[in-house]
């Protein structure tokens, strides 16, 4: 067995993360980006502002709201241990649930090096409270004195401005993040060659960018269909 045991590089594996990422070796891959899913009352086609609900594959696997501090624990703490010992860790975050991402991040003894937020350009419409138009970012390190940074920018600030992308038209899962997003990730955090794992693949945007960057990945998903829609995504961007 190699040093992923069961699984290949740079292929996408359907099932549940926890269990999957059980069977991984420790300190196997070298940054984590991940999106997990929420524990809120998510309507994937409700949710899809101005966008056609035939559009939008449906599936999308959500934590009852009781399990949710569990199950971001067990998840955190199993990333932290198949992280190499240089590796780094992005997790996205709303702000209704952060509390638990936060906890989860201390539980497994990772050290938190920004708390980036991306801002995106429109929200949900609100009559009585402020339109949310923002994401945290978690940016974590296993070994504060050891990790890959490359400074890509003079000044690299911790809110970064970048638009969710327009589908029109075209299939999309609900919870897409922009391709730009993942690629100044990859690109501060990685170098050609490394590993680059998301547990949580939705439609795929993390594997995708990290094969367009010449990085290895790879990737679980729930969902039969989103696994099918990712798979279908690196075909049509392999080079
Ligand atoms: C917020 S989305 C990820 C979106 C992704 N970053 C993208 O750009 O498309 C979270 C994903 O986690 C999946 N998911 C939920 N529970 C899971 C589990 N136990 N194991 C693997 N995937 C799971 C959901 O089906 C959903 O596709």
């Amino acid at each position: 067995m190699g040093v992923l045991g069961r699984f290949r590089r740079n292929t996408l594996y359907e099932g549940d993360a926890l269990a999957l990422m059980g069977e991984l070796p420790g300190g196997a891959v070298d940054l984590i980006v991940t999106d997990p899913p929420f524990a809120i009352d998510f309507k994937a086609q409700r949710l899809n502002y101005n966008r056609i609900a035939s559009n939008v594959i449906e599936g999308y696997r959500e934590i009852p709201a009781g399990e949710y501090g569990e199950f971001t624990r067990a998840w955190i703490t199993e990333a932290a241990r198949v992280l190499s010992p240089e590796g780094s860790m992005y997790i996205f975050s709303g702000w209704n649930r952060l509390r638990d991402i936060l906890e989860g991040i201390d539980a497994a003894g990772l050290t938190t090096m920004n708390h980036l937020i991306w801002k995106y350009q429109f929200g949900v419409y609100t009559k009585n409270k402020y339109v949310t138009s923002h994401y945290h970012i978690l940016y974590v390190v296993k070994n504060k004195k050891k990790y890959t940074f490359n400074k890509l920018d003079h000044y690299p600030e911790d809110v970064w401005v970048i638009n969710r992308e327009y589908w029109k038209g075209r299939k999309k899962t609900p919870t897409k993040l922009p391709q730009e997003l993942v690629q100044k990730i990859i690109g501060y955090s990685s170098n050609p060659g490394d590993l680059v794992f998301d547990p949580f693949l939705g439609s795929g945007t993390v594997a995708v960018v990290a094969q367009q960057e010449g990085r290895h990945f790879l990737g679980f998903e729930i969902v039969p269909e989103y696994v099918a829609f990712a798979r279908e995504g690196l075909r049509a961007t392999r080079t």
